[in-house]
């Protein structure tokens, strides 16, 4: 009980200090650690997956209440298809019966929240493949908040299936080779038209500290913040949630600071005369942060 209280109490405290600073857009996670917390505790490992299901949906509420607009999960890789049949049955059972919720969610409707699902669709059982069709296309004109869902989803086949992509639109003369940029390359990936965002966090649970083929492009190439903890998905909560975002803003924080600390060395360098003044606007953005 007193537990409960305490943990309140640094829930509100740590929620209050994150609004104070810029919040991350788009935040991406990998969901970490299903069978693992179910061995620890001792319940068949469905279960395990069944209450990372459970956390899954918190962890939205979490972002929307805070008014994080985007969010990505990794419900499933390409290197997850070498588990035992059984397993994979019961996750892509599972996958599906969360989608059509979604589909069916009046909060999925007030919020107009968009579901994308990017990954090898073609390679999940039919059943998967329908109740993703149903729940993209439910929301396929919103635009409020966005829903991620990496499914079969392998970051390497991501960037791969778009060069495939686009030296086929060389081939057939609908795009130039020298036109290929950054917006080129994002619109060619597992989007269905609508890129997925850079990612500015990414969220790892169970202890793991790696970001195992999860957006290489959308997250390593816009060198994203990442927060690696050891909980397993299912015992994820809101404070960790919260640490995730400190992390974050503690980032970008010292990121404006070394950009500052460039500029004057750089002005230093060039013999400006206005460095007095610099200098001064630099204590004073340092000593607000
Ligand atoms: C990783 O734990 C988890 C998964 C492979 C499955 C995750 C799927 C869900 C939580 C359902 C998704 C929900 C929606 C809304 C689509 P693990 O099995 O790798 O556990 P381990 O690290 O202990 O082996």
């Amino acid at each position: 009980m007193l537990h409960e209280t305490l943990y309140r109490g640094y829930e509100r405290l740590l929620t209050g200090e994150v609004k104070k600073h810029g919040l991350p857009r788009h935040i991406a996670v990998i969901m970490d650690g299903n069978r693992r917390y179910a061995d620890r505790v001792r319940i068949m490992r469905y279960y395990g997956h069944i209450y990372g299901a459970r956390t899954t949906e918190q962890f939205l509420e979490w972002c929307w209440e805070l008014g994080i607009k985007q969010a990505t999960i990794y419900a499933f890789s390409t290197e997850n298809f070498s588990r035992p049949e059984t397993e994979r049955a019961m996750i892509f059972e599972l996958i599906t019966k969360k989608l059509d919720e979604l589909a069916d969610d009046p909060r999925t409707h007030e919020r107009r929240m968009k579901v994308l699902v990017i990954g090898e669709v073609h390679r999940l059982p039919s059943d998967l493949q329908d109740a993703i069709r149903r729940v993209e296309d439910a929301t396929r004109s919103y635009d409020g908040n966005h829903l991620n869902i990496a499914i079969a989803y392998g970051g390497q086949r991501e960037i791969l299936d778009a060069v495939q992509d686009m030296a086929r639109e060389v081939r057939e003369g609908k795009l130039h080779a020298d036109e290929i940029d950054e917006t080129i390359v994002s619109r060619h990936l597992y989007t269905n038209g609508v890129a997925v965002p850079d990612v500015d966090l990414i969220i790892r649970t169970g202890g793991d500290i790696r970001t195992s083929n999860f957006l290489p492009w959308q997250a390593n190439g816009s060198e994203c913040a990442a927060y690696f903890c050891a909980p397993f998905w299912p015992e994820f909560r809101k404070i960790d949630f919260l640490r995730a975002i400190r992390v974050y803003q503690m980032r970008e924080c010292e990121q404006k600071q070394s950009a500052l600390i460039r500029t004057v060395n750089m002005l230093a360098a060039c013999g400006s005369a206005e460095i007095d003044g610099v200098v001064g606007l630099f204590r004073g953005a340092k000593s607000r942060n």
